[in-house]
């Protein structure tokens, strides 16, 4: 397993350039199983997630050819019979949940759907209870068997929906206008989620032949078409990654970083809040300039994560790192997973002063972080474990970073280019000793 060392310390000077957007990618691979002709993603990241679903659209029957950004999907020679009985299986679905985007698509192409249950994750129970009950919704029975969930849609196949989310699921929004983009009528989804990267997958689907409305606001309309042609369509900045940037150059003290090929946009909350805090952040055209002077402690600013276009829950591991070192108490309450503070006791590793409380973080502020070996969790909880052991004072080592791996193209190199002392060793787990 890979690991990191970081000496903290050295600020972060110049300009990074984001890549696409790995959760606005996952759902645009998910729509080639709408449609038998080739569809051509521009501007993929190269991650392990999206390596993961090229693996599971293979098993579907797609041939996949990735590489420089550009992602080539074409139906292979597997008859209609066999990918019915194809299984979206545990393996891959414990690697990356996101996998599950599969069951809408397969089940408006295929009539069947055979995905196996993912379990919890290190974040939370996670359920897909809104993303079955839509499709539910739309005639679909659900059976499980080994593990896995058995989708069936009735003999005449799905049906146009009018429904509304108990939640607005990001994921199943998108599973059900995937599903819904392949039968005849209009669905109108409401209290659907209103992500940036839920307009992404609409632009696809329109491409591909489907009429959507309304996406980005929580009321989506999707006029369905019986056959989806295939297209090619360039996937929209990560605002994750963008806004990791944003937080990394504000946390560690002496930084100037120019953040390139974004949306500032899709960032507006975690920029005004930098701001709050006492950071230089500026907005310009696709750019994000972020400084900081070289004695830097930010003011105490107490957050909430919420739906889009509130402060990204992903964001909320490096919001804590930023509040390690400032100048107070502040609080953050996590209102979207139930169990994303796990990032907190590691960071206590670094000299923090984290205490939970049920969805809240209590974080008193200290001047100095000081390095020391701690672990990744989960993918975000490496990201924020990551800017906190750049600021710290002396070496650090973060185990597991296959998790951050999932998520962020070159991170290692972004992150060396702007001048942090990062490096990336494999950690000998058994070794022989006779
Ligand atoms: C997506 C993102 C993830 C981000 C999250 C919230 C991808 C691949 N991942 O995840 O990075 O943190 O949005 O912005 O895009 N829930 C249910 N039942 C369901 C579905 C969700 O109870 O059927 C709950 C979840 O457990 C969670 C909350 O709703 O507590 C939000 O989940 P959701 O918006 O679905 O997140 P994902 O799509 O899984």
């Amino acid at each position: 397993m890979d690991a990191y060392l970081i000496e903290g310390g050295h600020s972060l000077r110049g300009r990074v350039e984001i890549s696409g957007s790995k959760n606005a990618a996952l759902p645009c691979l998910f729509a080639s199983l709408l449609t038998q002709d080739p569809l051509f993603l521009y501007r993929v990241p190269g991650v392990r997630d999206i390596k993961v679903a090229a693996k599971l659209l293979e098993r579907l029957g797609k041939t996949v050819k990735f590489g420089e950004g550009k992602l080539e999907i074409r139906e292979g020679e597997v008859s209609k019979e066999a990918q019915r009985e194809i299984v979206a299986p545990y393996d891959l679905i414990k690697q990356m949940r996101a996998s599950v985007l599969a069951a809408g698509p397969m089940l408006a192409r295929w009539g069947k759907a055979r995905v196996s249950m993912p379990g919890g994750c290190a974040i939370g129970l996670r359920p897909i209870d809104i993303h079955l009950d839509g499709l539910r919704a739309m005639g679909a029975s659900v059976e499980m068997a080994g593990g896995d969930m058995v989708l069936t849609a009735p003999a005449k196949g799905l049906h146009a929906i009018r429904y509304r989310l108990k939640f607005p699921s990001v994921g199943a929004t998108e599973n059900l206008m995937l599903a819904a983009a392949l039968l005849r009528g209009t669905t109108v989804l409401e209290r659907a989620a209103r992500e940036p990267e839920i307009e992404d997958l609409a632009e696809l689907l329109k491409k591909m032949g489907a009429g959507v409305q309304g996406a980005g606001t929580s009321r989506i309309k999707i006029k369905g078409a019986k056959r989806l042609n295939g297209a090619g369509h360039t996937i929209i900045p990560d605002r994750i990654e963008t806004g990791t940037f944003i937080l990394l150059a504000a946390i560690v003290p002496g930084s100037s970083v120019q953040i390139a090929s974004c949306q500032p946009a899709h960032n507006a909350a975690v920029i005004k809040l930098c701001r709050q805090a006492g950071v230089d952040a500026q907005a310009g055209d696709g750019v994000i300039s972020v400084k900081t002077g070289s004695q830097f402690r930010p003011k105490p600013v107490s957050i909430k994560t919420a739906v889009y276009p509130g402060f990204a829950t992903d964001l909320q591991p490096l919001w804590m790192a930023f509040m390690a070192r400032s100048k107070g108490k502040a609080k953050i309450q996590e209102t979207i997973f139930e169990n994303r503070f796990l990032h907190a006791a590691e960071m206590n590793r670094l000299g923090a002063k984290i205490s939970v409380k049920g969805d809240t973080a209590l974080i008193e502020g200290i001047p100095t972080l000081v390095g020391a070996p701690v672990m990744a969790g989960d993918l975000r909880a490496g990201a924020g474990l990551i800017a906190a052991a750049l600021t710290a004072k002396g070496m650090s080592k973060i185990s597991r970073i296959y998790h951050v791996d999932r998520g962020y193209e070159n991170l290692e190199m972004k992150l060396t280019a702007l001048g942090a002392k990062i490096e990336r060793f494999e950690e000998v787990r058994y070794k022989r000793v006779s």
